[in-house]
């Protein structure tokens, strides 16, 4: 490993790493990820002043050590944006209209957005549900979890840059925005009534879920791609406990699911019902 970096960091070092982050949240770290686990990494050393990896790493032997969360926040991937993959939240409303127009505010439609990173996604969620039973109070209540305390304090805010928010149409950021000013300005924050609907909690889908009930849609978009195969299965069969007969499980672009066939059954672009 290079040796003009300003930490020692070798590839036992790195090797730990790879370990300590698969054991605790099923993220598989592959050798091309090293000179990015040495930046954000990098960053904590800096900040507690240590000048060494093996040193930074000994800290995490405590498990309940307060640097863990740092750690943890540190080496995941929170790309996310409004409405990605579009066709997802289409899909949504179809499902609703087809399946859940009666659903009431005392039996409402029970979704969980499993990895919801910044917010954007449940946020998304919640515009598409409120413009399907066209109005701020649907029948609804979205579980909205990710284990980064980081994006989740950010998607409990609601507030993001105005250029976030860009492709969205003039409707939707009338309807579900409001402008900051002053030192706000330049961003926008999600409406009360949207954020309403939404609970956010921190949850690691390798620990054991505190879910009380089961759902009718599991969003787990863009994290099942960090797991290995068969974390991936685990994972699965685990979601299929939580979610109803008929349910939709909607996974990432790139995520494919082929060998739990016998539970979720393939629909269409990314879907998955359960069987
Ligand atoms: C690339 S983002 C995807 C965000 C969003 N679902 C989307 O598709 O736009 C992946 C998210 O998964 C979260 N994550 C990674 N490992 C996790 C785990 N073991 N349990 C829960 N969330 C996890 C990360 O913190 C991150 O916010």
């Amino acid at each position: 490993m290079s040796s003009d970096r300003e930490f020692v960091f070798t590839a036992n070092d790195f090797s730990h790493v790879q370990q300590l982050i698969y054991d605790h949240a099923g993220i598989s770290l592959s050798a091309q990820k090293t000179d990015l686990v040495y930046s954000r990494l990098a960053k904590r050393l800096r900040k507690l002043k240590i000048h060494r990896f093996d040193t930074y790493l000994k800290i995490l032997d405590d498990v309940h050590h307060p640097e863990w969360e740092e750690f943890i926040n540190a080496l995941t991937t929170n790309l996310t944006s409004f409405f990605r993959e579009a066709h997802h939240f289409k899909r949504l409303s179809q499902h609703l209209k087809a399946h859940f127009s009666r659903a009431t505010t005392k039996d409402p439609v029970k979704i969980w957005c499993a990895a919801s990173s910044t917010g954007e996604e449940p946020y998304s969620i919640a515009m598409t549900v409120a413009t399907t039973y066209g109005k701020l109070t649907p029948p609804v209540k979205i579980l909205a979890t990710d284990l980064d305390t980081n994006v989740l304090e950010k998607a409990r805010c609601g507030v993001y840059h105005i250029d976030n928010i860009d492709k969205l149409s003039a409707l939707q950021k009338e309807r579900f925005f409001l402008k900051g000013t002053g030192g706000q300005s330049g961003h926008v924050m999600v409406r009360p009534e949207i954020k309403s609907l939404i609970t956010f909690n921190q949850l690691n889908l390798l620990a054991d879920w505190p879910i009380k009930g089961t759902f009718d849609i599991i969003f787990c978009r863009n994290v099942m791609i960090y797991f290995d195969k068969p974390t991936q299965y685990q994972l699965l069969e685990k979601f299929s406990k939580y979610l109803n007969k008929g349910g939709l499980l909607i996974v990432g672009h790139s995520e494919s699911f082929p060998e739990a066939s016998h539970i979720f059954k393939i629909d269409k672009q990314t879907v998955y019902i359960r069987c």
